[in-house]
């Protein structure tokens, strides 16, 4: 019999099965989907045996994996009563049948929940999230995320781990792609928007699948961008810093949370009772489940808090992990630790409790199986190509045009040099899930089809990624010489970010310096086009290039909006969610700093100790003016709410979109407070000509207050400021 078949007869045997083994007349209460969850949570958990329960905390692997880090399990060994299944298919075929085996096989037919790392999407790849921070464009990147939402669901995937929202500030640390950026602010957005994206408006009807927030917590303070390493993180810095994308993220819904590799000052994030249970449970109510990440509690034994697989199993079992993701310590060891009294039987109850709840919410023990569908039902329709599309166009940033040598309006020749003007895989960048290099559309593809009657193109490779072949410059300065404008195409393969890709410089390899400094003795305006996972030392670059352009890594769809910059046809829109550093040894370098005791001094002696771009830093091709920004009550007490206002107008001859951020500082405080804070922005389209009010509510328990060492917030009587652009106005809070 087919699987299908199976399924469809497997259906009608439960129903029947139901109606014999509980009772003759009516469904056990964990089938009837009438009830509320958590009364069939509990009627589900009070038949469950303690080995049942275990599985349930556990997360083995099912399929074919090219991630070298991870092995897949044979699907013969996959016990039904599994709890979760990390999935590498691209159908939902293998996992239904496993979902079978579980629903139909088992004695209580719990279904089992299938993940994956859908960071930026399945088979449509957009932008890496670090790009998609750039475009301050929050709804868009909720868009992404339902696109990525609906391949993945359709092709078995009901939770991915994502989104990632560790802050991070060292771009040494390869894992800074993953996540949106240097500012907590921008990470608490973002993350709501990817929640909502992946979870849909109702969970229990697809297509949605369910967020994971990670990596739970910590993790982007990784010592000198080195990865899986110690990290020190203060309670003050893990609250002003850390922990604010996560709350957030908690407050969006996120199903789920994963707790981190990284020793957080001492006690590891997989065994930290403070911030699993202490913060996430306790305070914030999180009522969903934490997964470890995979081998996380294994490694307690190389963190040096646990002596075996045993130990490192308690140890996180009571702090609060509730999964294992392939650490093998929870099958082995669980159910010992409740026979022997070290972990009690509430707390494995509090654990199943979640996993179940999830599994209920998301509505799988109605629809445990994803009907099968055609790969061009699933992948790369036009509509979801398109929000790739546009996502790539505004996470791109103009970091320099000198002169206003962009757009490219007068040039008949243009050369096109680099090893990334005709590379695809790589635009795709890390954790690329299913997507495929054969999908994208290379820079070149998009200057070609942008260009195509106006101006030739020319192209030579000039160099690789890295190496020393300088046999290609020749042919590259000959292209060179040749044209009126050259676009050299440099930057980072997809494998240089991402997890354990970790680099010493930010700086590209010699080679691409090398071939940028020969190009530029041509004498002709060269317009530096660099993708990468990671902002990238340009202190040598920058004065070659007359235009520098920020592709990152733009996903299936990036040919066609950096074209469209360069043409003219898109006025670029992104804006730096992390600061360029002058040079690698500035890290970390990021806006959001605490005061300094002498501002004025502690300057690098050999470099400047500004960096070369900061964040908020992106041109376009339009300009905008500011006026005063008005403020509702200049006053204020416990309680009032304050609205500030700003007039922009857009005074160029060029429609555009122009990203507002509102900062706020408090410049005497009980504790040193960072010189200036993001807590709105936004981004709006403005005519040519045209006049916006851009508008910042203020709650100022939300907005104006700190927090303390402990997560209290306190809100002191005082002078504090909002900062508009290069504008700011004084609030005072009185009593
Ligand atoms: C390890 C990574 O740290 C995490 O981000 C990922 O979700 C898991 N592996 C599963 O692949």
């Amino acid at each position: 019999m087919k699987t299908t078949e199976k399924i469809g007869c497997g259906l009608l045997l439960t129903a029947l099965l139901a109606f014999d083994v509980w009772g003759g007349d009516r469904l056990p209460a964990y089938k009837d989907a009438q009830r509320p969850v958590e009364e069939r949570v509990e009627d589900l958990l009070q038949r469950m045996t303690l080995e049942e329960k275990v599985l349930q905390l556990n997360q083995y692997t099912l399929g074919r994996n090219d991630n070298v880090n991870n092995m897949a399990d044979p699907v013969g060994d996959i016990p039904g009563e599994i709890g979760s299944l990390i999935y590498f298919g691209t159908s939902p075929e293998l996992r239904n049948r496993l979902q079978y085996r579980a629903v139909e096989e088992t004695r209580l037919g719990i279904p089992i929940l299938f993940a994956f790392d859908v960071i930026h999407g399945f088979r449509t790849i957009c932008p890496i999230p670090l790009a998609q921070a750039c475009s301050w464009n929050p709804e868009l990147v909720k868009k992404a995320a339902g696109v990525a939402a609906r391949e993945s669901s359709m092709s078995g995937v009901d939770w991915t781990f994502a989104p990632m929202i560790d802050v991070a500030r060292d771009g040494r640390w390869g894992r800074v792609s993953e996540g949106y950026g240097e500012d907590p602010y921008a990470n608490a957005v973002y993350c709501a928007a990817a929640v909502q994206g992946f979870q849909g408006d109702n969970l229990a009807e697809g297509p949605r699948m369910a967020a994971c927030l990670k990596h739970y917590v910590g993790y982007g303070a990784s010592e000198g961008g080195r990865d899986y390493v110690y990290t020190e993180v203060s309670r003050q810095t893990l609250w002003d810093t850390y922990l604010p994308p996560y709350e957030s993220g908690v407050e969006a819904g996120a199903l789920t949370v994963m707790s981190s590799f990284n020793d957080i000052s001492g006690v590891p994030g997989s065994a930290n009772p403070y911030t699993l249970t202490e913060v996430l449970k306790k305070r914030w109510k999180h009522d969903g489940f934490v997964v470890s990440d995979w081998g996380a509690i294994q490694q307690l034994r190389s963190q040096g808090v646990a002596a075996d697989c045993a130990e490192a199993a308690l140890k996180s079992f009571n702090a609060g992990l509730d999964m294992d993701m392939m650490n093998r310590c929870y099958d082995a060891h669980l159910a010992d630790l409740v026979r022997a009294g070290k972990v009690s039987q509430e707390r494995l109850d509090d654990a199943v409790r979640r996993v179940l709840r999830v599994k209920f919410r998301l509505g799988l023990f109605e629809h445990p199986y994803t009907p099968e569908s055609t790969e061009e039902e699933r992948f790369l329709r036009p509509e979801d190509l398109a929000v790739a599309e546009q996502l790539a166009a505004e996470s791109m940033v103009l970091l320099k045009n000198e002169h206003n040598l962009l757009p490219i309006e007068k040039a008949r020749r243009i050369a096109v040099i680099g090893p990334m003007a005709k590379s695809r895989f790589h635009l795709l960048g890390s954790w690329a899930a299913h997507g495929s290099g054969e999908d994208v559309e290379s820079i070149f593809m998009g200057l070609e089809r942008e260009f195509a009657g106006r101006a030739e193109l020319s192209y030579a490779f000039g160099c690789g990624f890295d190496g020393e072949d300088t046999t290609g410059f020749a042919e590259a300065v000959s292209v060179a010489r040749a044209a009126d404008v050259v676009v050299l195409c440099l930057g980072e393969k997809a494998n240089w970010s991402g997890e354990n890709a970790s680099r010493s410089t930010i700086a590209l390899p010699a080679i691409q310096e090398r071939l940028a400094r020969e190009v530029a003795q041509c004498g002709k305006p060269v317009v530096l086009l660099l993708t990468s996972g990671r902002p990238l030392e340009l202190c040598r670059l920058e004065p070659l290039s007359a235009a520098i352009l920020q592709v990152w890594q733009p996903g299936v769809r990036g040919g066609a909006p950096a074209a469209g910059i360069l043409s003219g046809r898109i006025n670029p829109s992104g804006r730096l969610a992390i600061t360029f550093p002058y040079a690698t040894g500035q890290i970390p370098i990021y806006y959001n700093h605490r005061q300094s005791a002498r501002p004025h001094q502690g300057k690098y002696q050999d470099i400047p100790s500004t960096p070369l771009y900061e964040f908020g830093h992106g041109l376009c091709y339009t300009t905008f003016s500011y006026g005063e920004p008005v403020v509702s009550c200049e006053t204020f007490r416990r309680g009032d709410r304050i609205t500030v206002e700003v007039d922009v107008t857009n005074t160029g001859s060029r429609d555009g979109a122009e990203t507002v951020f509102w900062f706020v500082s408090d410049p005497v405080c009980r504790i040193s407070r960072p010189v200036k804070e993001l807590r709105h922005f936004e981004k709006r389209l403005l005519r040519s000509g045209e006049t916006g009010r851009f508008r910042f509510e203020i709650n100022p328990e939300r907005d104006l207050a700190f927090v303390d060492e402990d997560g209290n917030r306190f809100l002191e009587p005082g002078d504090y400021y909002i900062l508009v652009k290069d504008r700011k106005v004084k609030l005072t809070l009185v009593e």
